[in-house]
């Protein structure tokens, strides 16, 4: 009970600081990319911020970015690793560099770069559970296979 309680009132809580400066889809993380139109070996800098996602209750436990086409897949286009990173808990911000993976980029292929937000929760029974969320930016590729 009181593990469900303490749920109750997080989530409660969760709902009560949506503000303005932190909308709802700022919940888990803001990033930018820069640049945009990158090519196998380029490198590639990435800003994070978790202010809202701590203040909206999606504190990161990890932080994986992946090279993804989430839509109009021709089936051959797997999402690609490009960091995992673990953030100190009192962290509110990530900034890496990482070079682009010399993987098999298809021509006109809507890529994003995906930031997957794996964080903690209360499970039925009280005990944590890890659920997912995310979101993406779009870049271009320059096609390494046609
Ligand atoms: C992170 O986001 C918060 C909330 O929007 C903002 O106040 C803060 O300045 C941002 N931090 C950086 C380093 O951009
Ligand atoms: C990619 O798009 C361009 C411009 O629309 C088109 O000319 C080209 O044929 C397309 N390439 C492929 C492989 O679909
Ligand atoms: C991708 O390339 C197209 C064509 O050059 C450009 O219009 C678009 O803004 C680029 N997108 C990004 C995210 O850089």
């Amino acid at each position: 009970m009181k593990f469900f309680v303490a749920a109750v009132v997080s989530s409660l809580f969760a709902v009560a600081t949506v503000t303005a400066e932190c909308p709802e889809v700022t919940r888990f993380g803001r990033f930018n990319v820069s640049p945009t139109s990158l090519s196998s070996g380029d490198s590639v800098t990435i800003n994070a911020n978790f202010t809202c996602a701590k203040q909206l209750g999606y504190v990161a436990t990890y932080t994986d970015y992946y090279i993804e086409v989430p839509t109009n897949n021709n089936g051959h286009e797997p999402s690609v690793m490009l960091a995992r990173r673990q953030l100190a808990e009192d962290a509110t911000t990530d900034s890496f560099t990482v070079q682009i993976p010399y993987g098999y980029y298809f021509p006109n292929a809507s890529y994003v770069i995906a930031l997957v937000n794996t964080y903690a929760t209360d499970g039925t029974n009280g005990l944590p559970i890890y659920q997912v969320g995310g979101l993406s930016a779009s870049v271009n590729i320059t096609s390494t296979v046609s």
